[in-house]
């Protein structure tokens, strides 16, 4: 299996060096051969639910429109196929639809007042953008920044999928509404203020971002699951119960989307990730990671034997800092980063593998760890076909746009 893994990587790294050979590094590549193959495998996973694609994780709209395009649910007989989006800023939400998405479900809260009023002032805003609420004081921001009391904002209620042992809370901190009853109190108190309550969502990060690296790890998403098998529908029910059928239930991501669509009664899951498939997605039961983005740099100094320098490559991704976090060299081969100096802010030594025999002016290929994060450090990704044809696009950087 690993045989046959660095196998089809050494065949994706030669068609992404051949094809852009004639550019100068630091560069961005996808290989869409493989991206459109991880996007059939997350369809395939999900079977007969709808994906919504996280954008966060993507933040390039090419390849927004290339997993969404409706022939790709047709790869699989009877499979819901990728539908909608999750966006990660209202800012983000509003230029999507105005470059046409209008099936978009916020992942997060907003306090952007300026964005909220834009939303209001046009009715194609508010029919394409759900809102994510989790306390009654958003719904407090979002109507005092909207004006019209006519208005009816379409919210969705996040709640809490952490796993909670005795006092210890497993997962992130997000929503603070875990119970039915907090879900159900916080609906009825969205309806009174004007609101339609559409959707419920359960992101549960310790099961979809963890990877299964250690026992204890597989023990904690296996009590997970069950607790929100459990959880989720009751929470459901309780909304229901107020606020009438919902559209959205939302759940997962590309690293739980079996355990949430063995839920009847989710509606959606969310990925993004598995289209790109970072570092930190490496080590998942539920699929084999092929990697279909990489950058490369050059190597400018060789500052001692076995050691090669390259340029810049120090793009350190969100969350816990630590080694999961640095950008990993991917070819030649085995290198790896030096530990005193790890991936920099101009200039990335490395040591291992060839690094030896890397002459100036030679390429590294790396892969960041995180998905999206990527796009913002270059403006355009360069798309890579099987027969090497080669087609650059502006990722949301490249297009001016940065929310955060
Ligand atoms: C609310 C929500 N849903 C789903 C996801 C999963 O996205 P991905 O598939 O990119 O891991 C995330 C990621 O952080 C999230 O915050």
């Amino acid at each position: 299996m690993r045989k046959a893994r660095s196998r089809s990587a050494t065949a994706v790294i030669e068609r992404l060096t051949r094809a852009t050979a004639d550019l100068d590094p630091p560069l961005a590549a996808i290989d869409m051969p493989t991206l459109r193959a991880n996007a059939a495998d997350l369809i395939r996973r999900a079977g007969s639910v709808p994906i919504r694609l996280a954008s966060k994780s993507v933040r390039c709209r090419t390849v927004l429109d290339e997993a969404l395009t409706p022939q790709r649910a047709l790869t699989l007989a009877g499979a819901g196929g990728f539908r909608g989006i999750m966006s990660y800023s209202l800012r983000e939400a509003i230029w999507l639809a105005g470059n046409g998405h209008t099936d978009i479900l916020m992942g997060y809260p907003t306090t952007d007042r300026a964005a909220l009023r834009d939303y209001a002032a046009a009715p194609e805003l508010v029919a394409a953008i759900v809102l994510m609420v989790d306390d009654i004081d958003q719904l407090g921001v979002i109507r005092g920044s909207v004006g019209n009391p006519e208005l009816r904002p379409r919210v969705c209620l996040d709640v809490d999928a952490s796993l909670r042992v005795g006092p210890v809370h497993l997962g992130v901190r997000r929503s603070p509404l875990r119970t039915p009853a907090q879900a159900a109190a916080l609906a009825a108190a969205a309806l009174q203020r004007g609101f339609d309550v559409v959707g419920v969502m359960t992101y549960e990060a310790q099961i979809a971002g963890l990877p299964d690296t250690r026992f204890a790890v597989r023990r904690l998403k296996w009590a997970s699951a069950r607790d929100m098998l459990r959880r989720r529908g009751a929470v459901v029910a309780a909304v229901q119960n107020v606020a009438g059928p919902l559209e959205i239930v939302n759940s997962g991501g590309s690293g739980s989307i079996e355990v949430s669509v063995a839920d009847e009664v989710v509606t959606e899951v969310t990925a993004g990730s598995g289209l790109y498939v970072p570092t930190l997605f490496d080590d998942y039961r539920s699929f084999t990671p092929h990697p279909a983005m990489y950058f490369a740099t050059s190597v400018l100094r060789r500052p001692a034997p076995g050691i090669a320098t390259a340029f810049s490559g120090g793009y350190i991704a969100s969350g816990p800092a630590g080694d999961s976090r640095v950008p990993q060299p991917a070819w030649p081969p085995g290198m790896k980063l030096i530990a005193s100096e790890g991936a920099g802010e101009v200039q990335t030594p490395l040591t291992g593998g060839k690094a030896g025999e890397l002459a100036i002016g030679d390429r590294v290929w790396f892969r960041h760890a995180k998905a999206g994060e990527l796009c913002e450090r270059f403006d355009r990704v360069h798309l890579v076909e099987a027969d090497g044809r080669r087609t650059t696009v502006p990722t949301y950087r490249g297009e001016g746009q940065c929310f955060g």
